[in-house]
């Protein structure tokens, strides 16, 4: 971490090819947590494709240089500075040995190579790498490597590093050593070793084409009894890559390994997968339904990274969304296949509910504000803050639309394509493009406009039915959202937007569909590609009047505008056969009612609750015929950190105000119909994590939460404290005690204290669910006797808490930063203030996590006036003292 005063701005433009290629790594590790020596051992050669250079500059931080050597003798023209390495005056082709040292043990970055229980890992991407040693540390400089790992034996009896295990052996003084070998060529960010205290649960399969893999999660010896959910993952992983792309494991040996201190969710290296705890260890008693869910996908994105990122890489880091948005395309296709196949369309609906509520949460807030960039940026002062909901949720958007776009199999054919001309390359979005073009014949040189341009389009729809000629036109027009400056810079035409509609009668079920100038109707959802600023297209034949279902299925990453009247949206909600557009119909409703009701707590007017909003309800909640999973998400208001952004001026405590009133008033009004659902849905017996199971927990918990609301609230703790008591799994007993503290919060008296104590006492010992008790904690409501940063205040100082660890920092700060809205943005500037400690804290000890808690501020700007100007003084609190470069591109673009 440096003091910079002008940042260094990196940019897409000034790409070129490195001058030197680097073909095969040996490397040699004497592990020891205070100094751990590195001697590297490089092939490299001039680069015949880039501009000579006298000079080989090597990349690195953080070191103490030891030696060097060149084709075996020392070497004496080399200077260590502070980013690296000048090696003077080399030959065009040379072997070059490198020996030096970092320090594991006062890591506290958790980038290259550290220690977390007494054991080693590493974490490269992005350049970490250049933490452990000097290199190229860049993703287009691609090598084969060797690695030798010396250890002491007893502390660190498993050494493990990519590839294949070739050699093993004891050493004298107690020490032994392991040599591993990686057959493929990678990135240096691909890179992992992993020494210490651990074991593995292993299982042995066959691959697609019948060899034998060893695969192995590695977990310290107490989680052995959480693995079983990610080895069975990671099974199911290898199986659905190969039937829905044909893409095989190419390794012998997988493994996957569980470090409690770790920056993000999990890192995929070349056959050793390192995973933050929290996507690996699950067990009914410790893991939520989410969390087996969460544990699915991540094991699931990882692994298919193996073919979307390290088989094909990133030429440079622009690129970055050409891995990440592609493989979580593939994770989301992935999880939705495991909900319930491929062709159960409800069940797949309620897998693209969850992730378009994330992106249009998440991601378009992000468009909103000043890190707004597009899916492939065009500069970055440090790239660990480009690890983005845009570069990730909106790049998976992308690349569904070429599946849309093309279907199915065209979408196959361009993946086919894409690796017969890149396997083994570092590559750009625009390749993966043109392979997405080319196998289809199509031309896609309009759609590259979703990678430069930055901001949320919006399509306008305005519709007419003539009777007389039975013609149905819309026209679609497509502009941004009022995003921020930043956005605004990058738009410079129209996007190719695949727009999916369907078409409903009176009666409630879908016209077929003909559009002028064709011979017949084909179809009941048709996807009009709208590449014009605006395009109209007229069906034909359209017998009566029909309803529109817009965007179905959330075909494009886009904001539909379309002045529905509240009984169309409850019509919609009732009848469309597009699953996510019922729940689109349904959130609509809500969040039109939930502003309107805002707008009257913020001017100091009586609230009253919308008859149609509650009817509409009632009957979702009624109606057997759909999925507890998809009743569950349908019932579930819109989050006041979503209704916020839709309002002028963001006012968290009218929307809070507004959403509670509204979460009581349904409650009450549907009190019968709640216990109804609480009863129907409880789940005897051993706890399953399938769908099903978690479905029907899924909604009882729900209706506990609304019981919750309830005035009188004894039933609810009734059930509530019978259900805590009983639970024979953590999805149910931490709903329990959610409804405890929120009728605790609500001035219920401290019906909550005593499950929050056995709460703790039970689960000492696990500290993913001790970050649940902490979380929980974190994000309850407060009172005007105790607001939560008191509590938040109090359990800063719990033995339990440790701001070093990243999954305890967020379970207690970020959740009240982020998911307490209410409550951060106290108008007397308490959390702002405590959020600003928090920045400045983190930064000293961890630069990447600490940057990411100084994103909770860039919205400011759109907040009430009052709340703007504590905002501002908190932000430039913490640009005048914080020192890493990831923390000050933050609060520096927020505040210019
Ligand atoms: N490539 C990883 C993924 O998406 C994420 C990642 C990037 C990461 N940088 C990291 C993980 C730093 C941990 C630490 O799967
Ligand atoms: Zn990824």
């Amino acid at each position: 971490m440096s003091d910079t005063a002008t940042p260094t701005v990196i940019r897409r433009e000034d790409y070129a090819p490195p001058a030197f290629l680097i073909d095969t790594v040996d490397l040699e590790f004497d592990l020891a947590p205070e100094r751990t020596v590195v001697k590297s051992t490089l092939r490299v050669r001039r680069n015949p494709d880039a501009q000579p250079s006298a000079h080989l500059e090597l990349m690195g931080e953080q070191l103490e240089f030891i030696g060097a050597a060149i084709d075996g003798k020392p070497y004496a023209n080399v200077r260590a500075h502070e980013h690296g390495l000048t090696v003077e005056n080399v030959p065009d082709a040379f072997e070059l040995t490198l020996t030096g040292a970092c320090a594991p043990e006062a890591n506290t970055t958790l980038s290259g190579l550290y220690v977390s229980s007494g054991n080693f890992f590493t974490q490269c991407e992005a350049e970490g790498f250049r933490r452990i040693t000097w290199f190229l540390d860049r993703p287009d400089v691609m090598a084969t490597y060797t690695v030798t790992l010396r250890a002491d034996k007893l502390a660190y009896p498993v050494l493990l590093s990519n590839g294949n295990l070739i050699a093993e052996g004891d050493l004298p003084d107690g020490r032994h050593y392991a040599k591993w070998e990686d057959p493929f060529r990678k990135p240096s960010y691909l890179f992992a070793l992993v020494a210490g205290k651990l074991v593995a649960l292993e299982e042995r399969i066959q691959s697609g084409s019948g060899k034998e893999k060893l695969l192995q999660v590695w977990v310290e010896p107490h989680d052995l009894d959480k693995t079983r959910h990610a080895m069975d993952s990671l099974i199911h992983s290898i199986h659905w890559d190969e039937q829905r792309f044909g893409l095989e494991l190419d390794l012998d040996r997988f493994m996957i390994v569980a470090v409690s201190d770790f920056n993000m969710g999990a890192m995929e290296n070349k056959g050793l997968n390192i995973f933050n705890t929290k996507y690996v260890l699950a067990n009914p008693e410790t893991a939520t339904d989410v969390d087996f869910a969460n544990i699915e996908a991540v094991v699931g994105h990882e692994y298919f990274h193996n073919w979307t990122g390290n088989r094909v890489t990133c030429r440079d880091w622009f690129q970055l969304s050409l891995k990440e948005g592609l493989t979580v395309f593939r994770d989301q296709e992935f999880s939705a296949a495991m909900s319930g196949g491929d062709e159960n369309e409800a069940a797949r609906a309620t897998k693209r509910i969850e992730d378009v509520r994330v992106l249009r949460q998440m991601q378009f807030a992000e468009d909103a504000g000043p890190m707004a960039h597009p899916v492939r940026p065009e500069s970055y002062v440090e790239i660990n803050n480009f690890y983005t909901m845009t570069v990730y949720e909106k790049g998976a958007e992308v690349v569904r639309m070429y599946q849309t776009l093309l279907g199915r199999d065209g979408f196959r054919k361009g993946m086919d394509l894409y690796f017969q001309r890149h396997d083994g390359q570092a590559v750009t979005c625009d390749d993966f493009r043109h392979a997405m073009a080319d196998a289809n014949g199509r031309d896609l040189a309009q759609f590259e406009r979703w990678y430069s341009q930055a901001g949320t389009p919006r399509v306008s729809v305005t519709t007419s039915y003539d009777e007389g000629t039975r013609c149905y036109s819309v026209t679609l027009t497509q502009g941004y959202a009022n995003g921020s400056p930043a956005a605004r810079e990058t738009q410079k035409g129209p996007l190719h937007i695949p727009f999916a509609i369907g078409l409903i009668g009176p009666d409630g079920a879908d016209l077929p569909l003909r559009l002028e100038g064709e011979a017949a109707a084909h179809g009941t959802t048709r996807v009009l590609e709208l590449t014009d600023t605006q395009q109209t297209f007229t069906f034909a034949d359209v017998m009566a009047k029909p309803l529109p279902s817009l965007l179905r299925n959330f075909s494009a990453p886009v904001i539909v505008d379309y002045d529905y009247g509240n009984d169309e949206l409850a019509f919609l909600l009732a009848h469309d056969s597009d699953a996510f557009n019922r729940w689109e119909a349904g959130q609509r409703l809500a969040t039109r009612e939930l502003l309107a009701l805002a707008a009257r707590a913020a001017a100091g007017q009586p609230l009253e609750i919308n008859p149609a909003l509650v009817d509409a309800f009632l009957r979702v909640l009624t109606d057997e015929s759909l999925s507890p999973s998809f009743r569950e998400l349908a019932l579930m208001l819109p989050s006041e950190t979503y209704l916020a952004e839709q309002m002028a001026e963001s006012d968290p405590a009218a929307v809070h105000t507004a959403r509670q009133f509204v979460r009581k008033q349904l409650a009450t009004a549907l009190k019968g119909e709640w216990l109804a659902a609480y009863e129907r849905n409880v789940t005897p017996g051993a706890y399953e994590p399938t769908p099903e199971a978690a479905g029907h927990r899924g909604l009882k918990n729900l209706a506990l939460s609304y019981l919750s609301e309830l005035d009188d609230a004894a039933q609810a703790v009734r059930l509530a404290t019978a259900q805590y008591d009983s639970a024979n799994n953590m999805t149910d007993r931490s709903a329990a005690l959610s409804a405890l503290l929120n009728v605790q919060a609500a001035g219920g008296g401290d019906v909550a204290r005593k499950a929050l104590e056995d709460f703790y006492v039970r689960f000492e010992k696990e500290p993913l669910v001790i970050d649940k008790w902490f979380a929980l904690q974190a994000t309850q409501r407060g009172t005007a006797q105790r607001p939560t940063i008191e509590t938040v205040r109090a359990l800063m100082g719990h033995p339990a808490f440790n701001i070093k660890n990243p999954n305890r920092a967020r379970s207690l700060i970020f959740s009240f930063c982020a998911a307490n809205p209410a409550q951060f943005h106290a108008a007397d500037g308490s959390g702002y203030a405590f959020w600003a400690d928090q920045v400045i804290a983190l930064d000293a000890l961890n630069p990447q996590v600490a940057a990411r808690l100084a994103r909770n501020l860039e919205l400011w700007r759109r907040f009430t006036p009052a709340l703007r100007d504590a905002m501002r003084a908190a932000l430039q609190r913490v640009a005048a003292e914080a020192k890493s470069r990831d923390v000050r591109e933050i609060v520096e673009k927020a505040l210019a």
